[in-house]
């Protein structure tokens, strides 16, 4: 008999699901470390590989390890030619949401072994999944505009290579920076939605595969990572600034949910969103305005003014699609965005559960009934 131990929370808000020493959020003061470091300095500093090691790893690495660790991830990058084979079976109507979920599962035929206690196929798993995961991603952008994908370009470096594979177009350098920082912004966040998956998963002690896959699936949700796509269709419905106040007070009278606001934890303007909106003037600055970022500034104002007073403020999605936008990622491409940059939280808390692993198995209110008899068809 399960004694409970605590009141059943609604999508176990405030429930400690995990003790984890990889990322904190303070969601009153808005604050985001990774390893101990605040967001804004690795923001400023570092780049998603680094950053991806000090996740996983716990401690920045040397320049040795570091080096090492951008060479074998370069050395990745290229996927088995039976796995670029089924993508172009995907119906190009398809999210790429999907394709990556499909594809990331996939990885799991040809790299079946498990040798979740030995700290090589640790490593290789996490350089496998870091270095294929973008390269399935511009795969599928190309073949469904029925197209062959692109090989990476070993002469760039993680973030520009991507957008090459994805645009056949070598990025400016302030781009690939740009996208760069992106990249660290969405790595991490301790446990949300897709994080608990992906923990949940590993517990199991499946394959790393299936985890990412498992969390693939989750950060899909238009609440989740899918809210990024969410925003730019609604500042393409809103159209005007002059429709910004009707569009909140609709959807405050309808209650419905105004994507790229609010958050779980956070109870002030998320971290992230601050620095996502300093990168995309920069990238206005540079290479054009968007006329839709006079709209999502105007849309936070209102926002905060409607709905400050009850912790609603933009959060991470709501200025990265713009960025997104003007770096030519198609719309349909955010959340996989999200995902590629994801991987590395999923990949830090898959090791940390493995280390002090005990299979997911929470308990339940029973809401049903008893001794219910069968009742025969002739009957019903
Ligand atoms: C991410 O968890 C993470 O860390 C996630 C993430 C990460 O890095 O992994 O940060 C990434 O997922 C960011 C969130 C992206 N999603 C969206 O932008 C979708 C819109 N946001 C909402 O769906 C919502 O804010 C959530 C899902 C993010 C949080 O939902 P909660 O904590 O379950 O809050 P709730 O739905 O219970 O809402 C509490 C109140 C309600 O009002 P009342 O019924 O109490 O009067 O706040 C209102 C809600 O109606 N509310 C909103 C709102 N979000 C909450 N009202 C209007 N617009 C919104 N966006």
């Amino acid at each position: 008999m399960v004694v409970l131990t605590c009141e059943y929370q609604p999508g176990l808000e405030g429930i400690p699901a995990a003790q984890s020493s990889i990322s904190y959020v303070d969601g009153k003061q808005g604050i985001l470390e990774y390893r101990g470091i605040r967001v804004e300095e690795l923001a400023q500093k570092s780049t998603f590989l680094e950053t991806t090691y000090l996740l996983i790893w716990g401690k920045l690495p040397t320049r040795e390890q570091l080096k090492e660790f951008e060479t074998d991830i370069l050395y990745h990058r290229r996927i088995k030619y039976r796995i670029r084979d089924m993508m172009k079976c995907f119906p190009e109507t398809g999210h790429p949401m999907d394709a990556l979920q499909t594809s990331a599962a996939a990885l799991g035929l040809f790299y079946a072994r498990r040798a979740l206690d030995d700290p090589a196929y640790i490593r290789k798993a996490v350089v496998r999944l870091i270095a294929k995961i973008p390269t399935m991603v511009a795969a599928f952008q190309l073949m469904r505009k029925g197209n062959d994908a692109v090989q990476p370009n070993d002469n760039l470096d993680y973030a520009a290579n991507f957008l090459y594979m994805l645009t056949e177009i070598e990025p400016d350098p302030l781009a690939a920076r740009i996208f760069d920082v992106c990249l660290i912004l969405h790595a991490e966040h301790t446990i949300n939605a897709s994080t608990f998956s992906a923990r949940v998963t590993a517990s199991t002690l499946t394959d790393p595969y299936a985890v990412v896959a498992s969390a693939v699936g989750t950060l899909a949700g238009p609440l989740h990572g899918g809210a990024n796509e969410e925003v730019l269709r609604m500042l393409e419905e809103i159209g005007s600034i002059r429709n910004v106040r009707p569009y909140v007070e609709k959807c405050i009278q309808n209650k419905e949910k105004i994507m790229g606001f609010g958050h779980r934890v956070y109870k002030v303007k998320d971290p992230r969103a601050t620095i996502l909106q300093n990168l995309a003037e920069q990238l206005f600055e540079k290479t054009g305005y968007d006329e839709y970022y006079d709209i999502a500034k105007e849309l936070e104002r209102v926002v905060e003014e409607k709905l400050g007073h009850k912790g609603i403020y933009a959060n991470v999605d709501f200025y990265s699609g713009l960025v997104y936008r003007k770096l030519g990622i198609p719309m349909d491409l955010f959340t996989p965005v999200f995902a590629i940059a994801r991987v590395a939280g999923w990949l830090a808390h898959w090791k940390e559960q493995l280390a002090v692993n005990k299979i997911f198995r929470p308990t339940q209110v029973y809401k049903g009934i008893h001794h219910a008899a069968y009742i025969p068809m002739e009957e019903r």
